[in-house]
Order: structure tokens, then sequence, then C-alpha cells
């Protein structure tokens, strides 16, 4: 192998000194400020006089911008100036070296290098790279940089061994090499060699110092002239500038660069030197005088604050401050608005915002139900009137644009008529501030159909809350087991939600009424399981249920689970103020620890739900206030009972006849798992629920059989579904 080294010693005059010393001048006035569309910004200028020292000079030459970096044929075009960094962007030569094959020459040698010694240049370690390009070529790149006082070398080899291992976007030593330049490089020469390994698949190797950013390699880069000719021979270079030595040394000396009220001084990282930048919030051009101005954040271009807040701009920054009535509050490290409840009792606390969108539609409702309530006495058809002034319509929208058709809003004549003039004989039940009607609604296709409708008690502020929260999450889940909202009432004194209708009672009243088959239990359990698993993972945060108990689970025609009341839900955690007047849930089902910390999580439902399981398992309420005082609560009992290995005492007689040892073991584990005092030790939702799929699977228990033990199960809740009466089971507190 032979080895063709060529080297050519750029000889370079230069008679520019850099700048600094004494005042700086201010640029003269009517200097042009651009050349080819290039912004030549001072300390830059073109003509004389007009830049800050003559390192700076550039010369327009027929509508092109050249700067003086070396000798007279090495000056470089002038692609543009980054003031705010202290950069420029240049072009560079490409230097090319080929061999002869005939002659075994080295020819077309051009020999590219740079010498801003003199000059206030340094080539930008940061955006450049060297790289060469073509086969068995042998690069040398020698130089000076600020700092080092010996020369600095660095270089790279490109072999190919053939054509066929070289890969387009890779520059790995394969047809393509690139190695970086030391910190504060001022000046360098190239130096290349061409190795001849007999196989000789390109004459030349290209080689130029430039930005990375503006290099991809391509196959054809190393076996032709292609790198050359798309370039025309030159590539964009980045150098850094700087306009005096020392920040603190310009200031004393008076030759100060930095001018105006809000220019800053910065030394340069890489060498000696400064540049001027705007302090923060301003922008311009540091180095004149009223040159820096200030940012509008506020503009809609900057967007400074969050959506919701009030942008006020000042001379150098900005600020971001709530509407009245409301207080800022930093919420997973994103300032928020949120409303101050000691000051405002109109405002509604909106316990958390699902997006900006969900937190409004909560404040449109609750404060349309809130102005509703006032306007108690007010004429029907000025309530009409406010509603749509208030946002109903908008709501509406809002809320049939997610359930696509299936949300209605319902006028007050048309609930009055479902349900009798809310006979008595209607109520399918009452909780704690709500009343159920079942109805019957006109359908859009004519017919008619089966719905159960809420009705408030009273209308005061927690119930607004309540319903307005119940709406929104209902309107934006769509799940199987869950409850369907099919429309709601505004325009009344007190707010209507209308839901699908579910026939078959509650769990509470199966478990503790019925002869249920363990099959159906198991499948309940999932199906339960899995409406919660999906309401945790439905939103980011998650939906938290939290009043979930065996009155809270609905049976439809084919005893199907459906989850319900969402009244108690939260989108997710909430603030302490909040948390305190969120205290609800069900006695017998509440979790400890929520009791004693007051942060209801994903794992309080899970507790809620172990509940649920056992009163499935064992057929007993989670509370029997007239046993012996250790035997009340259900999830005690139960945990006991399991620590002591008799279990089985507690468990249903119907279960255990059901199902098979291991069976009953896995889903007695799983309950105590989901009883576990610490919500750390709790499987999530998703987990239990696939559990359950698994122990569902493992029972195998035929369809057919499934069916029949539901109709026992009709037979013993006497009559038809629609005849049996609901009774409404909750812990007074
Ligand atoms: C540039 O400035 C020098 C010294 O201040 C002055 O002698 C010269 O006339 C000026 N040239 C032009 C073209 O204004
Ligand atoms: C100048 O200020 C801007 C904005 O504050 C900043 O991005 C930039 O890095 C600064 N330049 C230097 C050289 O410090
Ligand atoms: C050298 O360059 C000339 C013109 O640029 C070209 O015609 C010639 O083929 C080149 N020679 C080699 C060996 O590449
Ligand atoms: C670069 O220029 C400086 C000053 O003009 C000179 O001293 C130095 O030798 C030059 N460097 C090279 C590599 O030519
Ligand atoms: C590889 O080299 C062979 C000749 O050695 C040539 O015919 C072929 O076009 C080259 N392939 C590429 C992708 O350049
Ligand atoms: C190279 O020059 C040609 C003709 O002068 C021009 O059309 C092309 O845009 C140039 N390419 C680059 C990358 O400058
Ligand atoms: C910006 O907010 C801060 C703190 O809230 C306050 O001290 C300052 O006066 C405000 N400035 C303006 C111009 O509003």
């Amino acid at each position: 192998m032979t080895l063709f080294l060529g080297v050519a010693v750029l000889a370079l005059q230069l008679a520019t000194v850099a700048a600094g010393g004494g005042a700086a001048p201010p640029p003269p006035l009517g200097c042009p400020t651009t050349c080819g569309g290039v912004h030549v910004e001072f300390p830059f200028g073109i003509g004389p006089n007009c830049s800050l020292s003559d390192g700076f000079s550039v010369e327009c030459v027929r509508g092109t911008p050249l700067l003086r970096l070396g000798t007279a044929e090495q000056t470089v075009k002038l692609l543009g100036v980054d003031l705010g960094h202290g950069k420029i962007r240049t072009t560079n030569a490409i230097a090319s070296q080929c061999l002869d094959e005939r002659t075994g020459k080295l020819v077309n040698t051009s020999w590219a290098g740079l010498n801003a010694t003199a000059l206030p240049y340094r080539f930008s370690d940061e955006d450049n790279r060297f790289f060469a390009v073509g086969c068995s070529g042998l690069v040398l790149l020698t130089g000076r940089a600020s700092g080092v006082d010996e020369e600095v070398m660095s270089g790279c080899i490109s072999v190919c061994y053939g054509n066929k291992s070289i890969r387009s976007g890779s520059c790995s030593n394969t047809g393509c090499c690139e190695t970086v330049i030391t910190k504060g490089l001022s000046s360098y020469l190239l130096a290349m060699g061409k190795l001849t390994d007999g196989t000789p698949v390109n004459r030349c190797i290209y080689a130029a110092l430039m930005e990375a950013a503006s290099f991809s390699f391509e196959v054809a880069y190393a076996t032709t002239d292609k790198f050359y000719r798309k370039n025309n021979g030159t590539v964009p270079l980045v150098l850094n500038f700087v306009v005096g030595n020392e920040c603190k040394e310009a200031q004393a000396s008076g030759g100060y660069a930095c001018a105006g009220d809000h220019s800053v001084c910065v030394d340069a990282v890489d060498g000696p030197g400064y540049v001027c930048n705007c302090s923060h919030g301003y922008t311009g051009n540091p180095y004149l005088r009223n040159g820096c101005i200030d940012i509008d954040e506020c503009s809609p271009k900057n967007q400074g604050c969050p959506v919701g807040m009030i942008c006020t701009n000042f001379p150098g920054g900005y600020n971001c401050s709530c509407p009245e009535g409301e207080y800022k509050t930093n919420k997973n490290g994103v300032l928020i608005c949120e409303p101050d409840k000691k000051r405002s009792s109109l405002s509604v606390s909106v316990i958390i915002i699902i997006g900006v969108s969900g937190g409004l539609v909560i404040g449109v409702i609750s404060m349309l139900i809130t102005y509703l309530v006032r306007q108690r006495r007010a004429l029907a058809d000025v309530k009409r009137k406010y509603f749509e002034r208030h946002g109903g319509l908008l709501l509406y929208e809002e809320l049939s644009s997610r359930q696509g058709n299936a949300f209605t809003i319902y006028t007050e004549e048309q609930l009055d008529n479902a349900t009798n003039g809310f006979d008595d004989s209607n109520v399918l039940g009452c909780g704690g501030h709500a009343t159920v009607y079942k109805g019957r609604v006109p359908t859009a296709g004519g017919g008619d159909l089966l719905v159960a409708i809420k009705r408030c008690k009273v209308m005061d502020e927690t119930s607004n809350k309540e319903f307005g929260k119940e709406m929104l999450i209902l309107s934006q889940v769509n799940h199987k087991n869950i409850v369907k909202l099919l429309g709601c009432c505004l325009e009344v004194d007190v707010p209507m939600l209308v839901y699908e209708y579910v026939p078959n009672g509650t769990l509470y009243q199966l478990i503790h009424g019925a002869v249920v088959s363990f099959a159906t239990r198991l499948r309940i359990a999932h199906e339960s399981a899995e409406s919660l698993a999906y309401l945790h993972s439905f939103a980011s945060p998650p939906i938290l249920h939290g009043d979930v108990k065996s009155t809270n689970i609905l049976l439809d025609e084919s005893f199907m689970a459906k989850v319900s009341d969402f009244g108690a839900s939260i989108l997710a955690p909430t603030d302490e103020a909040q948390l305190v007047t969120m205290v609800q849930g069900t006695c017998g089902y509440l979790d400890p620890e929520y009791m004693q910390t007051c942060q209801l999580t994903e794992k309080s439902d899970v507790y809620s739900f172990g509940v649920v399981l056992l009163e499935l398992l064992t057929g007993k309420k989670p509370l029997c206030l007239d046993g012996p005082e250790e035997e009340r609560s259900l999830s005690a009992r139960f945990v006991a009972a399991m620590r002591e290995k008799r279990v089985e005492e507690i468990v249903d007689e119907q279960v255990k006849s059901e199902a098979r040892g291991e069976l009953l073991e896995e889903i007695t584990q799983l309950a105590l798992e989901c009883l576990q005092m610490c919500g750390s030790d709790r499987p999530t939702m998703k987990e239990v629920a696939e559990r359950l799929g698994g122990l569902r699977r493992l029972h195998q228990h035929p369809w057919t059989q499934d069916a029949v033990e539901i109709e026992e199960v009709r037979c013993l809740l006497h009559g038809s579904p629609e005849s049996i009466s609901f009774e409404m089971v909750r812990c007074q507190q």
C-alpha cells in the first residue's frame, strides 16, 4: 500500500485588527443594511466606517455580501448574522484531491484552509464538523486554537473495501468520515492523502469543514463527484465572533460595545472576547443604542401565559394573573386558575379539570343550575331565554358532540308527562339528594323509551356540583357496564338527569333476596370490575367512582351489571380544601386509608369493590348492626376469618357448593388483597378485572346453565322485572 500525501500551506496576508479599545463608535446613518437579501446588522456593516471594526466590514459585490477571512481569494460569502448567539454563517470551499490512474499522480488538488487568527472569528465547535467523502482517503487537519500553544491536529480515514458496505446517512469511515474540531479553532489547513489499495473505486476524495446540520451522506458521494457538484463547490460554515477582549476589561476601558440600557455583556466560551446580548425579556440589536426592544409576551404569537390566565406585558417581562375571584395554583407543575371558595360563594368549586374544556363544562353547568335555582319563580319563557343566553346551547352542543346523537336535552313538559307529573307511584328509589323516577319519553323515531329520571330534592351548591359532575363524567364515558346518560333537563328549577332504564334492581337486592349461582356472582363481579377499571384508565387524571357499593350496581334484563351513581365521583385528586367537603361514600365500604388521609385514590374504589366482592361471596351485608361488636363489619370479620383459616364458615352455602376449592381459595385471596389496609398493597382495578376474568374461564360454567339460574332468580324476585319495587339502602351519616 502506498500513501501519497500532499500538503500545501496557505499564505495568508491580513492587515485587519480586532475590535476593542476606545469608545465604540455608533454606525453612521445611511449605511446600507442588506445585501443580496442578507441582513447585515451592526456591528457588521457594508461600506467604509459602517462596521464596528474592519473585521466586521462586509463588501457587497454584485449583490453578494463578501467577508474577508483569509487572502483576497479566500473571501467567503456571508449567509446570515445571528446577533443573539454571536454567530455568523458563511460559505466554505470544498477541498479535493484525485488520483490519475494512468500516471499514478495526484491531480486536481485544491487545498483549503482558513486563517482567522487576526480576526474576531473562531470556527464554532458546536455547529461545525470536519467531513471527508471518497474511498481510501486520509485527511489531516492542522490548525491553531485559542488557549492552545501548540498546533492542534486531527483527522480521519475513509476506507471502502469495494463499495458494498457503504450506507447512506451513515458517515462511519466507510466512504465517509468525520471528526469534531477543537474548541476555539481560529485557523486550519487541510492535508489529504490517497491510499491506493489496488481497487481504486473512486479516484477523488473531497473534504470540508462545515455546518454539521447541512451534511447528510449519500452512497454516491463516495464513488462520484456528486458531493462537490451538488454544492457547487461550497458548503455552509458557522463562525463565532467576538467584539472585544473581556467584559470587565471592556467596561473599564470605555470601548464597550454593548450600547443601550437593556444590553448585557456575555463573555465568549471558546476563547477571549465578549459579545453583547439583549437582557431577559428584550430582543433586537444589543450593539445599538435603543436597539433592544421589549418582547410582548402577551401577543397572540408568543402566548406567554397558560390558557385562561390574564397576561400583562411590561418592559422586560410579563405577569400572568387570574380573573377576579380566582387564585393561582400549581397543579402538577402547571399553573392554573381556580375559583376561590372563600371569596366567592357563587363560584362553584370545580374539583378538577380534565383539560380546560371539562372544567368549563362543569363550571357552565353548575353556574347554570345555581342561576336557575335562584330564578325558581321566574316565568318559563324567561327561563328559556336565560338558558340559551347562559350557555345552555353551547353545553348542549358540547355534550351532544361527545356522545353522538345519544344526548338529548328534554323540556320540563316532556319529563312531567313522562312521569305522570312526578307521581309517587313512579318512584324507583331515593338517595341522599335525589329521587329517581321511572318514566317514558318519546323518541325521535316516534316510539317511546323507558327511562330513569333523577331529580334533585333540594338544590344547594353541593347538589349542583354533583349534578354537574355526574353529567360531565357520564357524558364522556361509554361502557356497556356503566349506566348510560341519555339526556338532561336544565330549564327547570331543579335540574334532572335522564338515564337508560335498568329494570332488574340492584345487586344488593339480588344478593340479599335471592339464591344466586356462583357463576352469576362471578360474572357480575367481573363486569363491575371491568367498568371500574375502564373508569380508572379512561382519563388522566383518572375518574374515581368514590361510592362503589352493591346498591350502586344495577342489573339489566339479562342481569348484566351496570355501575351507576356518579355523584361522589371525582375526576382527579383534589386540593385539600375540597377533600374535606368531599367525604362521601357509604359506611361499610369506605376505604380506611381514605378516612385517615382524606386522599381518595383509585385504590379507595378497589377497597370498596373488595367489600362488594365479599357480599357476593358471603351473601352477608357489609354492616350488621345487631351482631356483636367485632362482627359488625363484614370486612373485619372476613379478614379475621382469613387469618384464622376458617373462611369457609362465612362463605355463602351456594358458593361453597359450586366453587371448587382452588377457585374459592383464589377469589377469597383476591378479596383479601383488595381489603388491604394500605392502598399501595391493593391490586389495581385492572388487575382485579383480569384475575376475575381468569377465574370465570376457570369455572367454565356452561352458558345454558347460567341462563337457567337467571330464570330462577327472576322467579325468586317475584313477578316481572318492571314490578319489582326498589329500595335504596343508604347509611345515614
Ligand atoms: C471614516 O472615518 C475616518 C476617521 O474617522 C475618516 O477620516 C474618513 O473620512 C471616514 N470615511 C468615510 C467614507 O466616511
Ligand atoms: C442571548 O439571550 C437569548 C435569550 O435570552 C439566549 O437564548 C441566548 O443564548 C443569549 N446569547 C448568549 C450568547 O448568551
Ligand atoms: C480534473 O478537473 C478537470 C476539470 O475540473 C476535469 O476535466 C478532469 O477530469 C479532472 N481530472 C481528474 C483526474 O479527476
Ligand atoms: C494565520 O495568520 C496569522 C496572522 O496573520 C499568522 O501569524 C499565522 O501564521 C497564520 N497561520 C497559518 C496557519 O497560516
Ligand atoms: C460500485 O462500484 C462499481 C464498480 O466498482 C460500480 O459499477 C457501481 O455503480 C458502484 N455502486 C455504487 C452504488 O456506486
Ligand atoms: C449550484 O449552481 C446552480 C447553477 O448556478 C444553481 O442552480 C444551484 O441552485 C446551485 N446549488 C447550490 C446548492 O447552491
Ligand atoms: C407582577 O407580579 C408581581 C408579583 O405578583 C408584582 O409584584 C408586580 O408588581 C407585578 N408587575 C406588574 C407590572 O404588574
